[in-house]
């Protein structure tokens, strides 16, 4: 079932999204005949794909009528604080790449490396599934950041639609951060900040792999960026990073990790299906917290973080012996 259920069902979610499915039945119950006239489907259409969704516990059906079930009320509607549409839309435009996996995993990468066929269109889902999975995670994940409290400097690394910088200055008063990404990424973050990203957060359109890395840094963030990246590439990331690290300093390492056998079976399948993902996409891997241990040796000290999203682990690494670390 697993083989044949899975990505039939994540085509019937983004289908009924991208027809307002959930959004129509999130503002009343709603017939089979009202469903086709809202959504633009065939009776027969929406009938099935609305049971489907009954089945895989979205919809609730009474008396002849569809409405929103609390999952759908949760993740599917964009009212809600925990949207996950975008997210959906997104990994609909990986599902269509995964008829490459064989080669893929048989080469360590793909034909291609997916950003080099990105659209513009293609940057702007992309930049709205992160957005989405951030909003997810940012409460958790805000609560263990240190900043000094005369304020601090940020480098968010391949930070995207920047809300994690923007959170840090919000909360810490006198925080400044860089957002560092490819341009087009950026472009989609800016428009989506239509009141403009405010005085503490600048963008800044660099590839971090071959530019130089602004020193002076208070917290260096590297979120879900190691799984896009091979090991040798990511110790060298580390090194730079950290070198950019005042005394006291630390680098935040946010991803989805391998290797905890005590979590729940679903924290250890998540980490590993965006690893055959990240292969398939750009030759990444899904990596363990005892290799990126591995990779901040010179970090004297070492916080691992599990977060309440499954499979997503914080790691702070401080007391840096290598690198610059001015007072
Ligand atoms: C998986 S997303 C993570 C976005 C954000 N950090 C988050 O956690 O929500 C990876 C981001 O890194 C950017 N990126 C990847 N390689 C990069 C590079 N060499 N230079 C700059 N940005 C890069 C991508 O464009 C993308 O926005």
């Amino acid at each position: 079932m697993d083989a044949f259920g899975g990505v039939i069902f994540a085509r019937a979610l983004t289908v009924g999204l991208r027809r307002g499915l959930f959004e129509s039945v999130a503002r009343r119950p709603l017939t089979v005949q009202e469903l086709s006239g809202e959504t633009g489907l065939s009776r027969e259409g929406v009938k099935l794909l609305a049971d489907a969704c009954v089945a895989g516990g979205y919809l609730e059906y009474r008396k002849g009528k569809y409405s929103a079930g609390a999952e759908a009320k949760k993740w599917l509607v964009k009212s809600s604080e925990t949207y996950l549409g975008d997210l959906i839309f997104y990994f609909d435009s990986l599902n269509r790449r995964l008829g490459g996996l064989e080669y893929s995993l048989e080469h360590g990468k793909p034909r291609e490396p997916y950003y080099a066929s990105f659209t513009d269109g293609d940057w702007g889902t992309y930049v709205r599934g992160m957005a989405n999975l951030a909003h997810l995670l940012l409460p958790d994940v805000i609560k263990k950041i240190r900043l000094p409290s005369s304020g601090g400097r940020i480098l968010d690394l391949g930070g995207s639609h920047a809300l994690y910088s923007l959170e840090c200055c919000r909360r810490f008063q006198g925080c400044t951060a860089v957002v560092m990404d490819f341009a087009p990424a950026l472009r989609w973050a800016a428009s989506m900040h239509e009141g403009g990203l405010g005085d503490g957060v600048s963008l800044f359109a660099q590839d971090f792999l071959t530019s130089p890395l602004p020193a002076g840094q208070d917290a260096v963030f590297l979120f879900n960026i190691l799984h896009g990246l091979d090991e040798e590439t990511n110790r060298s990331l580390i090194e730079r990073a950290s070198a950019t690290l005042r005394h006291r300093g630390s680098l935040y390492i946010l991803d989805q990790m391998t290797g905890n056998r005590r979590r729940s079976l679903l924290s250890q399948f998540i980490p590993l299906m965006v690893g055959l993902n990240l292969m398939n996409e750009i030759g990444g891997s899904a990596h363990s917290v005892q290799q990126i241990r591995g990779w901040c040796a010179e970090a004297a000290t070492f916080r691992v973080m599990p977060l309440r999203f499954p499979g997503v682990t914080l790691i702070e690494a401080t007391d840096w012996r290598n690198g610059v670390n001015s007072p």
